[in-house]
């Protein structure tokens, strides 16, 4: 399933953490960073499970289901209690080789934390439902996360014997950044202070901004326009092919079905996903690269763009297809399957497997949006994935009350509820990378000196959760002390 479920390519930390892989569905199924990088096959802890309520809106609802955790009590010393670290799972499975790598673990140790990891519901091995039928998935929104993680506090707080005044602070990359922000505005009177990392903290229907940074991203890491000249060329060579010669675009891109049995929804998904190449080249450019598949390792926009622009006899839509294959390649996919239907019937199956594209699809129908539409970037990508097809999508997979005056409803309703850009919350620090099309959607100023923002020239989406490397840039190096300054004024020195 490689399609286009790239709206999603917010984020990634597996870790329930969701910044090494996902927010990206789509081509890159599986993720294309992985756990945090240099992981070495310690011992991880096993799982342990907390009986979760399933309805946190309706206290006569007693129902209640079993989420998967993770504990790491290595550092703590429980006779000289220090603070607790929670990293907040998202719409990916719990991943717990981030209970003995990363950056919070570096820090875990030493500020003495007490470590836990809680798995999103609906994500991974934490199943509230019987099946993912649209009737069952209403119990999936952040706000039932957000009591999830309330309730598994005070019960860890018990479970534990901690000390009336311990401090728990939250960490979370990418949609559980976000929650790790919310967290603060809701519950505060559990939560001392967050680490917000690549988190959108603006719900939007056409997150057309993703593609601006994308583009700007290009022209940053290579310094010149080169890269996002050949880019549109190749764009437009392509758009003029497929009237005159499809068979070439067909044989270059590797398609699994001929352009002419192609519906008018399978050709905006081609474009979509030729699109999705970048998106995910940027989305994790270079970071945790320790972690990834040795063959595509050197996959960057620098790389790319050099690919791209050398050899100029090569014309530019040929270039873009050997792009488009490396990608295919990567993720083992034979041919560019591009049809919309498939996509569909993928996302409309409800039983309990793998792929988790279908909960987080619903969360964007019903809660933020997020589309990465084609809409400001139509000289370089075109104008086919526009915010109607992936609205259409919503009805196709949940049903035709989906459509774009619920999806509004539904946007304006989670910008209400948690604020927006206008988050009113203290000692939250806001990390974002400049490279991070993400960024685009959450802080990236300080507005106020008790919430402030941390913002990294030349980084990708959670670079700074991973764990730190010789490789790091010194902005890079620096945001991490930066964090660890915010920790040590919260909980004390260590
Ligand atoms: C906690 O993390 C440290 C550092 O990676 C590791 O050595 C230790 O084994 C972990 N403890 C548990 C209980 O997993
Ligand atoms: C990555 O390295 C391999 C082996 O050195 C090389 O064949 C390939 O062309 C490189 N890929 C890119 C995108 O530069
Ligand atoms: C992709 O894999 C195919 C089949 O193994 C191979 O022939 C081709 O050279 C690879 N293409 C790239 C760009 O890596
Ligand atoms: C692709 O296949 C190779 C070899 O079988 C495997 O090592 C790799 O993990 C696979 N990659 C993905 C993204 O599934
Ligand atoms: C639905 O997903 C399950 C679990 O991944 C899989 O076993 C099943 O074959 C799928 N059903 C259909 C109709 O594709």
């Amino acid at each position: 399933m490689r399609l286009l479920l790239s709206f999603l390519l917010l984020f990634q930390v597996l870790l329930t953490v969701r910044c090494g892989k996902h927010f990206r569905l789509g081509r890159s199924k599986g993720g294309n960073l992985g756990g945090p990088g240099g992981y070495d096959g310690e011992p991880l802890p096993e799982p342990k499970w907390f009986k979760q309520k399933l309805d946190h809106s309706s206290p006569s609802n007693l129902n209640t289901w079993k989420q998967r955790y993770f504990v790491n009590d290595s550092f703590y010393d429980f006779k000289d209690p220090g603070p607790v670290f929670l990293m907040i799972g998202g719409e990916g499975p719990a991943d717990p080789r981030w209970m003995v790598k990363g950056a919070w673990i570096e820090y875990a140790e030493m500020f003495k934390a007490l470590c836990f990891n809680l798995e999103h519901r609906y994500y991974g091995e934490s199943h509230p439902t019987p099946d993912k039928s649209t009737k069952n998935l209403v119990y999936l929104s952040s706000s039932q996360a957000l009591a999830d993680l309330a309730a598994f506090i005070r019960s860890m707080n018990n479970l534990y014997k901690l000390p009336k005044d311990v401090k728990w602070i939250v960490f979370g990359g990418s949609y559980p950044g976000s929650l790790a922000a919310w967290m603060r505005v809701k519950y505060p009177h559990l939560v001392y202070g967050a680490i917000s990392t690549s988190g959108p903290l603006l719900a939007k229907v056409n997150f057309m901004e993703y593609y601006r940074v994308v583009v700007e991203a290009l022209r940053e890491k290579t310094g010149n326009e080169k890269c996002v000249n050949q880019v549109k060329a190749a764009h437009a060579q392509i758009t003029a092919l497929m009237k005159t010669h499809p068979e070439i675009v067909e044989a270059e891109f590797r398609v699994c079905k001929a352009f002419s049995e192609a519906s008018n929804n399978d050709i905006k998904n081609f474009y979509n996903s030729i699109a999705d190449d970048f998106a995910d080249l940027v989305q994790y450019n270079e970071d945790n690269r320790i972690g990834a598949d040795k063959r595509y390792r050197n996959v960057t926009i620098n790389t790319v763009c050099k690919l791209l622009t050398e050899k100029s006899s090569i014309p530019a839509y040929k270039k873009l297809g050997q792009f488009n294959s490396i990608m295919l390649n990567k993720t083992n996919q034979s041919c560019l399957d591009y049809s919309y239907d498939n996509m569909i019937q993928e996302l409309r199956n409800v039983s309990w497997g793998n792929d988790e594209a279908r909960q987080w699809m619903y969360q964007t129908c019903t809660e933020f949006g997020f589309y990465q539409t084609s809409s400001a970037e139509v000289e370089i990508f075109g104008n086919e994935f526009t915010v109607d097809f992936f609205v259409q999508q919503c009805q196709d997979i949940f049903g035709k009350k989906f459509d774009m005056d619920f999806l509004n409803a539904a946007v304006d309703w989670t910008n209400n509820d948690y604020g927006g850009l206008d988050i009113s919350a203290s000692r939250v620090v806001f990390v974002h990378g400049s490279v991070d099309p993400w960024h685009a959607l959450g802080l990236t100023k300080t507005k106020e000196n008790y919430a402030p923002a941390i913002y990294i020239r030349g980084t990708a989406h959670c670079a700074n959760m991973y764990p730190p490397a010789d490789t790091d840039s010194p902005a890079l190096k620096q945001a991490r002390v930066e964090i660890q300054q915010y920790l040590a004024h919260w909980v004390g020195l260590p």
